[in-house]
């Protein structure tokens, strides 16, 4: 097996959703709102679902005789997913697939659902291929991607100073900026035309109650880099979160509450595509 710091963190479903802290759902709620009322029948996939943030708040709303498929390549996320579904009694069926390899059958989702997963999940074009083939002929398909994180930065700088400035950067931190034109880009090479496709933007803020158990998920999580983790990543593993959170201290889209948590800004690109 690859070697693995002694202080990472072994991510289940549980540990993605307490790094995210409901801050998918605020997205969601959102986009949700902009498209066509999900009635009766309507059949769903939550694609890359993660820990089921999509599942869960669809399930919130009590919505009757409808399904949805949730998938992810993370098995562990899948597992996880399943148990809440199990647990709730809901109408979902969760299975390990890459969002490049959907085994569903053509013209079957009423709506797809794909969020904050274009920016990590490799191919979009391939992906979005598969989201227009599985998408009914006058179906909807959501997807989302943060186009402002401000932990990005504080983490790319532990990164920098704990293994150097040469080092290549974790693939889940990239440099560049994903924006609403990659995410048309993808959607129209899938299929999608380019004039039933909108897009807006939501600013949604992540609470952080313990931003040292945060800075132990999040490099946990986004840290990796593409040639897997080294002795050094775990001899300098204290120094990268006592860094991450010394810059989640202050900046640009980092505030407090009332409570003395910290407050994350992020902003999310929602584009809604027609089929
Ligand atoms: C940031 S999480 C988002 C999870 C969830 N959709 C949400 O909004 O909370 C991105 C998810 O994409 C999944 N993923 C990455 N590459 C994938 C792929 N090729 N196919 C399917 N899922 C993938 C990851 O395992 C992870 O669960």
């Amino acid at each position: 097996m690859a070697f693995q710091p002694k202080q990472i963190t072994h991510y289940q479903a549980e540990h993605l959703a307490e790094l995210q802290g409901g801050v998918s759902e605020t997205s969601i709620k959102y986009c949700l709102d902009l498209i066509p009322a999900i009635s009766e029948g309507a059949v769903i996939h939550d694609n890359a679902c993660g820990s089921g943030a999509v599942t869960e708040t669809i399930m919130s709303m009590n919505p009757s005789n409808i399904h949805i498929d949730a998938t992810d390549i993370n098995p562990e996320f899948v597992k996880g997913c399943a148990a809440v579904a199990d647990k709730n009694g809901w109408p979902v069926t969760a299975a390990v697939m890459s969002a490049q390899q959907l085994t569903f059958p053509d013209d079957h989702f009423t709506h797809s659902i794909t969020s904050f997963a274009f920016h990590c999940i490799g191919d979009q074009n391939a992906a979005a291929k598969h989201i227009y083939r599985t998408l009914k002929p006058g179906g909807t398909a959501v997807a989302t991607v943060w186009i402002f994180m401000p932990h990005v930065e504080a983490l790319q700088h532990a990164h920098w100073r704990t293994r150097g400035k040469d080092a290549p950067m974790p693939v889940l931190l990239p440099l560049e900026h994903y924006d609403e034109g990659d995410l048309r880009t993808a959607l129209q090479a899938g299929g999608f035309k380019n004039e039933n496709i909108t897009c807006s933007n939501k600013e949604c803020y992540l609470t952080v109650p313990d931003l040292k158990r945060w800075a132990q998920l999040a490099w946990s999580y986004l840290g990796n880099v593409p040639g897997g983790w080294t002795q050094n990543d775990e001899d300098k593993w204290d120094e990268a979160l006592e860094d991450i959170v010394e810059q989640l201290t202050s900046g640009d889209g980092i505030s407090k509450n009332e409570k003395g948590e910290t407050l994350l800004k992020m902003v999310a690109c929602v584009a809604v595509a027609k089929k």
